[in-house]
């Protein structure tokens, strides 16, 4: 057990997790506190966030934080960290997590959407990992963060058609290698998941012919559930994980291997 906790734990740590008053972002959230953390939830549905917020604390003793935040923002991401450092008293790991997809075809798809999509999925990433890296470089601290990419990043999905969604997570996955080099020398290391098809409210409300593709397309015959996320980011997050930067773990049932 006690190699375990020296592999594993995430104990005295405070996480920062965007996304998290819902789906993937709150299963995980739960994981990260079971292994020891204090949690930040930045989320644009505050309400939402802060009664995850206060059930983490109640079930797992720890303290916890959530603040309305759109990562879009990057001055509302900047606001949120120095607020969170400051009643947390510090910050050490980042879970980028927040996103949102759309399925529309490109010829129907608006400039305003495709930029809403891009903007929420790879700016927000790029503007929360941002905020993060410097607040670390700047209190001199190393530190580790993982970003939510998507098996869309390195495969096209079929038959929803997603190019946006697609687009921002391929430029997620080239983010994450470019901040892991730049970062590498001063002890931040980066990396991402990239999901398959996961039960969230993000993809349960899909129309059912299309999720039954998905299952009969992945060698496992199911989606995932967002607690089968929650190792691989505990992992990349973790002291197990001092090698390891740059990297995308693809957590997807065998999907793309096919
Ligand atoms: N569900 C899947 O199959 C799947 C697969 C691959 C990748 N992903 C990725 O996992 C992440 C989480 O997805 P999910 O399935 O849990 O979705 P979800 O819709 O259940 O949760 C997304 C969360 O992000 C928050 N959010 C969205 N836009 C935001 C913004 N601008 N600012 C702040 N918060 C914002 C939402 O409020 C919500 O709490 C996303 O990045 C998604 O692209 C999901």
């Amino acid at each position: 057990m006690e190699m375990l906790k020296k592999l594993f734990s995430l104990e005295g740590k405070v996480v920062v997790i965007t996304g998290a008053a819902q789906g993937i972002g709150e299963e995980v959230a739960k994981h990260i506190a079971a292994v020891g953390a204090d949690i930040v939830i930045l989320d644009r549905q505050e309400e939402k966030a802060q009664k995850v917020a206060d059930a983490l604390a109640s079930e797992f003793h720890c303290k916890t934080m959530a603040i309305g935040v759109d990562v879009t923002k990057p001055e509302e991401v900047e606001e949120a960290l120095i607020k969170a450092d400051a009643y947390m008293g510090k910050l050490d790991l980042l879970f980028n997590n927040a996103g949102i997809v759309l399925h529309k075809g490109v010829v129907d798809v608006t400039p305003d959407e495709w930029l809403n999509v891009i903007n929420v999925n790879l700016n927000g990433i790029f503007f929360v990992a941002r905020a993060f890296g410097r607040y670390l470089i700047d209190h001199n601290k190393k530190g580790a963060i993982v970003n939510t990419a998507s098996m869309s990043g390195i495969i096209v999905n079929w038959p929803q058609e997603q190019a946006s969604y697609n687009t921002s997570k391929a430029g997620v996955v080239h983010l994450t290698k470019s901040l892991a080099v730049e970062w590498a020398s001063k002890g931040i290391r980066v990396n991402c998941i990239s999901p398959g098809y996961i039960y969230t409210p993000l993809t349960s409300f899909v129309r059912q012919d299309w999720q039954d593709k998905w299952k009969e397309d992945t060698p496992m015959k199911r989606m995932g559930t967002p607690e089968e996320l929650a190792g691989a980011v505990i992992y990349l997050l973790s002291d197990s994980a001092s090698y390891t930067t740059g990297s995308n773990l693809v957590v997807d049932g065998g999907f793309t291997t096919v």
